[in-house]
């Protein structure tokens, strides 16, 4: 385990900003964690701000981190359980989520299928409940374990304390800071329940040619469709979706659409309606925009994205602007999913 001084982040986050961590360590289990977090620099008796880093693909860097950024490696696959119904696969925070996904495609256990090709890792995959194709991570989640940095001891979290909602979890609100989460235990089905309700699907499965409908199929129509509009961050530096798609009353919308017949909407639970994000800031003219070398994806205009050697302030004061546009074109406030740090 070493603690390494001034190190670039660049090669640690899918936008590419380049930013420097004043330490930066990476830990392989609980204990060298435990090890870490009382690190404290020579002229300093206080504990550094911790940050903790997976993948990097849900991030935003807008200046140089003055902390201790721990990179999360811990690994380990298995099939901890499983009923007539069920398998149980606890997963180490430090693998891969596309990995995983693969890993129990192979073994016929279905549920992961709709959340192909996401990056990241499966530590984060609870703490913004990630989603995709009518699928997130709540219908798949049993338990995690999860480190509490100040109390120093592993806390279990069932499903309910997670706390899930779009995009949310727990652990991004009130518990925000407080757990690196260690492993998630996912409970997959022997038998398939496809979905394939998310329109795109079906089309893309009827293109394939498929006749009979399997996990691998599905899973392989996402890919499919993920490449189709969405930049590869080894290519265009981005951290997939830069908002969230925000939701609106009812009566709200009825209005809009009749101002706006085209707008895109899906209603959801108790009368509201969710926007297409992608559709408002389109509208507001930004796809495909591009200013030094930050821009909005010419294919789907949710996506920010940089194009090089962009400051991560660049994109986020381009981020503003489109906030701004949309609340004065639509009324409609638009939050921002990556973590701005
Ligand atoms: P990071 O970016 O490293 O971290 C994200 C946040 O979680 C940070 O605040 C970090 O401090 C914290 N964190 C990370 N690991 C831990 C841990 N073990 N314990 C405590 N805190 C932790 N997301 C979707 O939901 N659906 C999509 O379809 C989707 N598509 C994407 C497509 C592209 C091209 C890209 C680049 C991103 C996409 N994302 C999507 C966003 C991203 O892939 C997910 O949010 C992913 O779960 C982030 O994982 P990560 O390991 O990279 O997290
Ligand atoms: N649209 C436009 N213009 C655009 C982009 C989208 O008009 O430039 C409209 C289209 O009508 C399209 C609709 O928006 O049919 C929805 O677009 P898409 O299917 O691409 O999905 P999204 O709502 O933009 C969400 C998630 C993605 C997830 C996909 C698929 C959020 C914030 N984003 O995007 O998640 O992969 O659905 O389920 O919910 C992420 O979170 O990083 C992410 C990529």
């Amino acid at each position: 385990m070493q603690i390494s001084e001034n190190i670039s982040l660049k090669k640690y986050n899918t936008f590419g900003i380049e930013v420097i961590a004043g330490h930066f360590a990476v830990f392989t289990n609980e204990s060298e964690l435990s090890e870490l977090l009382e690190f404290k620099k020579p002229t300093n008796t206080h504990q550094q701000p911790v940050l903790i880093l997976g993948g990097g693909s849900n991030i935003l860097f807008t200046k140089n981190v003055d902390g201790l950024v721990l990179k999360n490696e811990i690994k380990g696959i298995e099939k901890i359980n499983e009923d007539e119904e069920h398998v149980y696969v606890k997963a180490g925070a430090g693998e891969n989520w596309h990995e995983l996904v693969l890993y129990c495609l192979q073994n016929n256990w279905a549920g992961f299928e709709n959340l192909s090709l996401i990056p990241g890792n499966t530590g984060a995959s609870p703490m913004q409940n990630i989603g995709a194709y009518g699928v997130e991570i709540k219908d798949v989640f049993y338990q995690l374990e999860a480190f509490h940095l100040q109390e120093k001891k592993i806390v279990n979290f069932g499903l309910k304390d997670c706390e899930f909602g779009y995009r949310e979890s727990v652990f991004k609100a009130k518990l925000k800071g407080q757990f690196v989460i260690t492993s998630v235990t996912y409970r997959l089905n022997k038998t398939p329940q496809f979905n394939t309700n998310y329109g795109a699907i079906n089309q893309e499965l009827e293109a394939m040619g498929v006749k009979e409908l399997s996990i691998q199929a599905i899973s392989q129509a996402v890919i499919n469709i993920r490449r189709s509009k969405l930049p590869n961050p080894a290519e265009i530096g981005n951290a997939g979706s830069f908002f969230k798609n925000p939701e609106i009353d009812a009566v709200n919308f009825e209005k809009l659409n009749e101002i706006h017949p085209s707008i895109v909407g899906y209603p959801v639970a108790k009368g509201m309606v969710k926007l297409a994000a992608g559709w408002l800031i389109e509208q507001c003219g930004w796809k495909g925009y591009r200013k030094g070398d930050a821009g909005c994806h010419s294919r789907q205009a949710l996506v920010l994205v940089n194009y090089g050697h962009a400051a991560g302030n660049e994109i986020y004061n381009l981020s503003g602007e489109i906030i701004q546009s949309v609340q004065d074109k639509f009324g409609v406030l638009l939050e921002r999913e990556v973590n701005i740090i």
